[in-house]
Order: C-alpha cells, then structure tokens, then sequence
C-alpha cells in the first residue's frame, strides 16, 4: 500500500535533479531515448516517455478561464486538472506540489482536499497528516448526501477521518481527466452530471450539444463547489471553459522504449487520436450499437503492424520493445475473460459468465471506454478490497433486509437503486501512462496493479510475460 513518506520523497527529488543535470551535461546517445523528438509545449515528460494534447490552434490558451481561479479559494479548474498528468493530478504529482509549498498550493483545501472539511491543517505536520489521501492516492473527497426515497438505508458508517454521515458520505475518488471529453458517454465517475439523455446518432459524430449540456454542468459546480465561489460565474465564462476541455485530445506520444508511437505505421499520440471516429453505441458488444455492425472484439488497432519485429533491425531494442506493446494489444483485444459476478453486466443481460474480453467493456475503438452509458460494479468499492485509510459504509435494504458493505456506494448514490452500489463508469484508456493511480479510488497505484487486479478477479492466470506486455501496451495508450 502507500505510505506518503516527506524525507524519502525529498531525497527522490534529489535524485531526480541530480539525473536532470546530468542528462543535461552528457546528453550521449543513451540519453537520447529519453529527449522529446523537438521542443513543443504540448508534449510533456510522464514516467515511461512524453505525452502529448492536441489542440485546434496548436497550443495552450493559457488565458482560458479554465487556469483562471474564478472563487474564493484560490484554486482554478488546474489545480486538479494538469497537462502533464493527463488533465488529472497523479498523486507523485501532489506530493510534489506539496513538497515546493509546504502543503500551501492551492489543491491543499479543507473543503474537499483533506480527509475531513474539520481537520487540523495549522502547521506542516497537521497537513500532512490532513491531506494523506490526496498525498498517497491523489484523491479528493466528493461529498455527497444519501439520496431521497433509496431503496435502502445507511445503517453504519466506519469513517477514519469521524466526519461522513448520511447527510454526506466522503467519497475519495480520482480527478477524471479534463480531456478526450467528446467521446464520454457519462460525466463524473457516477455519471452524476450526465445532463441532457445521449442520443444515438445514426450518422458518425457524437450529438455535442449532449455532451457541451453536461460540461457546462459540471463545470458550474465544480466552480461553486471546488473552488468555492460565492455565486455563478457567467454563462460566456462556463462557454469558454467547455469549449477549452472539449477540443483538447491526449494520448503517449513517445515511448522511452519504443520511440515515437506514430512512426512505422503505428497509431499513436493525440494528433491522430483527435481524428477518431466515434457514435454513441459504436461497437457495443451487448446489442446497443445503433448500427448493423457487428461488434470487432479488435477494440484497440494502433499497433497493429509492430507484431513481427523486421529481423534486419533486431539490434535496434525500439523493435522489441514496439513487438512488446503489439503482444499487449493483442491480449487486450483477444484473451478470454469470463466475466462473473459484474453488476450492470451479468445480470442486466441474463447471462451468469459471459465469454468476453477486456474490450467487451472498454468497447470505444482505440479510446477505450463505453460506448453507451454503462456503469459497472467491477468489485473496486468492495468490502473485501477496503484499506483501513478508507471510510466503509453498510447499506441495508429496507424491503429485504439484505446487507451491504461498501466504499463508495457509487451510481446508487444518484439514483437510490439496491441493484446500482458500487457502479461506476469505464474511463477512457488513453493517456494513462501520466496520470498514476488508477481506478476511482486510486487503490492500483500502477499500472502493473491494474492488470494484476484484472487477474485476481476474473482468474484469468496471465503470466509475468504477458502482464509486462499488457503494461508495455497501456503505458503506450
Ligand atoms: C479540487 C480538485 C478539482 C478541481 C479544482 C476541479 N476538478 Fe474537475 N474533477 C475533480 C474530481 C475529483 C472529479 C471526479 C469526481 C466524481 O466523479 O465524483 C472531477 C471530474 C471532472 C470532469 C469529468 C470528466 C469525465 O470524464 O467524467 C470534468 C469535465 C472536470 N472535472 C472539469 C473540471 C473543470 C472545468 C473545473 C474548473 C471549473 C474543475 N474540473 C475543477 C476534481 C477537481
Ligand atoms: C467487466 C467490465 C470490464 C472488463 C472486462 C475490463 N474492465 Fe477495465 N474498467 C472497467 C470499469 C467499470 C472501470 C472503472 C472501475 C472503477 O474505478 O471502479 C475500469 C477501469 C480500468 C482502468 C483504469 C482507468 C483509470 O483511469 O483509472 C484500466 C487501465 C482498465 N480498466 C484496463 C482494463 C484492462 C487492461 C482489461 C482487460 C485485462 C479490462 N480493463 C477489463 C470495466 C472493465
């Protein structure tokens, strides 16, 4: 598990420097792998290679109100939403951030950045005790209130931090990131802000008035909320911040290991990315595909042509490490999970196991998440999977009785169904490699996490050469 630690952090950022300056100093051709193919403000360093956002005019509006803090706390839209970690924050990247202020930045607020709205943040060490989640796994505390008229009650809370009640359930969830939006079927982890109904187009585009409803939305709240403004900014300042969020595209653009991801034929990066064709309902693998088209388990296809390494080249390791990424999509695209037990998925189709494959829920081509609104209870808010850091909450339903014990009770919290604990939203798969940890809670603190999670759960018995492919493939998204 994590554990925020301020000296060995301090001495990782030494360390850090010192391999700057000396890349900086000897730049041989080792070193090379490591350089951005030129300078450009769109690309940035992540931990496996440089990420890269596209853009209409070809930059940053750095004037956007989107970097402007438009309430009382000083924070903007960029306190939680960083180019260089995919439009999220990482939690590396909050320790950071703490580290150069001394806990002061802006994301470092009671209201939603600490543990508890109450807590103690006075001096260095209360601060970093207050915002330890924030710090470990880069979340923030989502408060919200146990709907109206639930189909069951909150019987028992278990909150470390002695603050949620049912009047406000503390949520840790992830920064979703502020990127790649055109194609989101639901906003929000819990899609709480899935404001106008998507509409199947029957011609390729998504529906934006849709989706610009359902930003602006949220971006609303997000300004009276996160950034505690008194009252509500303009409709023009709401417009622009929505026009800023939905014309931005990120993905991996190099690969410390491969190289550039859109070279020999492959597909990657943000440029090619922001040209993808996608409907709602596009390749749905459950009958939700407002086409004919039958569903192409080939969900992601961006290294198709890396499989067989060109013997001719096999002293140049960029071959091997691109054969890599091609194994990953490959099982990515073809390895048989049998799917059991996934709320929202076994039950709403009848079907106890059903025979898929990671793309059966990530079914968005060559964007990953779900083509149709389809949120899932996978198992990340379980009780069995609860570390002692985060709050539990027992739900009993009030016509049978049942009980459950949760993290996050989820979609159930918006609509106060039994049958909706514990679902949330696939993500979009691209630009991952930036943006650590992953899941709503962020309890897989990499991207290896991810993938042995996926094993345990679904007993799917990869090996250690096949979980490194997956990895070199995700990285590479
Ligand atoms: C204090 C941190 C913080 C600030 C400030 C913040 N956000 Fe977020 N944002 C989050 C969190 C956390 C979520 C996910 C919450 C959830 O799903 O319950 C989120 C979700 C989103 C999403 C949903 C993306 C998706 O795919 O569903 C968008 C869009 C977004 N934020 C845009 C904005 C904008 C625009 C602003 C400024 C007006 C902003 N955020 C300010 C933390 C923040
Ligand atoms: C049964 C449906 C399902 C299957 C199968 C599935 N996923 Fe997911 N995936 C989800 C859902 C739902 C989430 C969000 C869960 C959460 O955070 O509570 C998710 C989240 C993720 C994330 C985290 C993204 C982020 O931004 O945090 C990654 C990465 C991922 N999946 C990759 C995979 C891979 C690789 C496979 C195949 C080994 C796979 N998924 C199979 C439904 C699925």
């Amino acid at each position: 598990m994590f554990r925020y630690c301020l000296p060995r952090t301090r001495g990782r950022l030494r360390v850090a420097m010192a391999v700057l300056l000396l890349g900086v100093a000897a730049a041989g051709p080792a070193q090379q792998a490591l350089m951005p193919p030129r300078a450009d403000p769109l690309i940035t360093r992540d931990p496996s290679g440089w990420l890269q956002t596209s853009t209409p005019g070809g930059r940053i509006d750095k004037r956007n109100p989107f970097f402007r803090s438009l309430g009382s706390n000083g924070r903007s839209c960029n306190s939680c939403h960083r180019q260089e970690n995919g439009w999220t924050v990482s939690a590396e990247s909050v320790q950071q951030r703490f580290e150069a202020t001394r806990g002061t930045d802006p994301i470092f607020r009671p209201v939603d950045g600490a543990n508890s709205p109450l807590a103690d943040v006075s001096t260095y060490a209360a601060r970093a005790a207050a915002y330890s989640m924030l710090l470990e796994r880069g979340v923030i505390r989502v408060g919200l209130p146990m709907p109206a008229n639930a189909e069951f009650t909150l019987t028992k809370v278990d909150d470390p931090y002695h603050y949620a009640s049912a009047k406000e359930l503390s949520l840790f969830r992830r920064p979703l990131p502020a990127t790649n939006l055109i194609w989101d079927t639901a906003v929000m982890w819990d899609g709480r802000e899935t404001f106008a109904p998507f509409k199947p187009p029957m011609d390729a585009g998504i529906d934006m008035e849709d989706i610009r409803a359902s930003l602006a939305s949220q971006a609303l709240h997000a300004i009276l909320g996160h950034e505690q403004a008194a009252s509500a900014p303009g409709s023009d300042v709401i417009a622009s911040i929505v026009d800023f969020e939905s014309h931005q595209f990120t993905a991996q653009y190099f690969d410390d290991g491969a190289g550039r991801l859109n070279e020999d034929n492959g597909m990657g990066g943000a440029a090619i990315l922001a040209q993808q064709k996608f409907w709602v309902g596009i390749n749905d693998a459950l009958g939700n595909a407002p086409t004919t088209e039958p569903f192409d388990p080939r969900v992601i296809r961006l290294f198709d042509d890396w499989r067989d390494p060109d013997p001719s080249f096999r002293f140049d390791s960029r071959v091997w490490a691109r054969a890599a990424i091609a194994r990953g999509q490959q099982l990515f695209n073809s390895m048989r999970i049998e799917i059991t037990g996934v709320a929202g998925l076994n039950d709403a189709t009848g079907r106890a196991v059903i025979h898929g494959t990671c793309g059966t829920c990530h079914d968005s081509p060559n964007i990953g998440n779900h083509s149709v609104g389809a949120p899932l209870n996978i198992g990340i808010a379980d009780a069995s999977r609860r570390t002692p850091d985060l709050p539990l909450y027992t739900l009993t339903n009030l016509r049978t009785g049942e009980v459950v014990q949760t993290t996050d009770p989820g979609l159930a919290l918006r609509t106060g169904k039994w049958a909706d604990i514990g679902k949330f939203k696939g993500p979009n798969l691209r630009g991952l490699a930036g943006r650590a940890p992953y899941f709503h809670n962020g309890s897989a603190a990499t991207l290896r996490d991810v993938v042995d999670f996926y094993d345990q759960r679904f007993h799917i018995g990869l090996s250690e050469q096949q979980k490194r492919d997956l990895v070199a493939f995700l990285s590479a998204l």
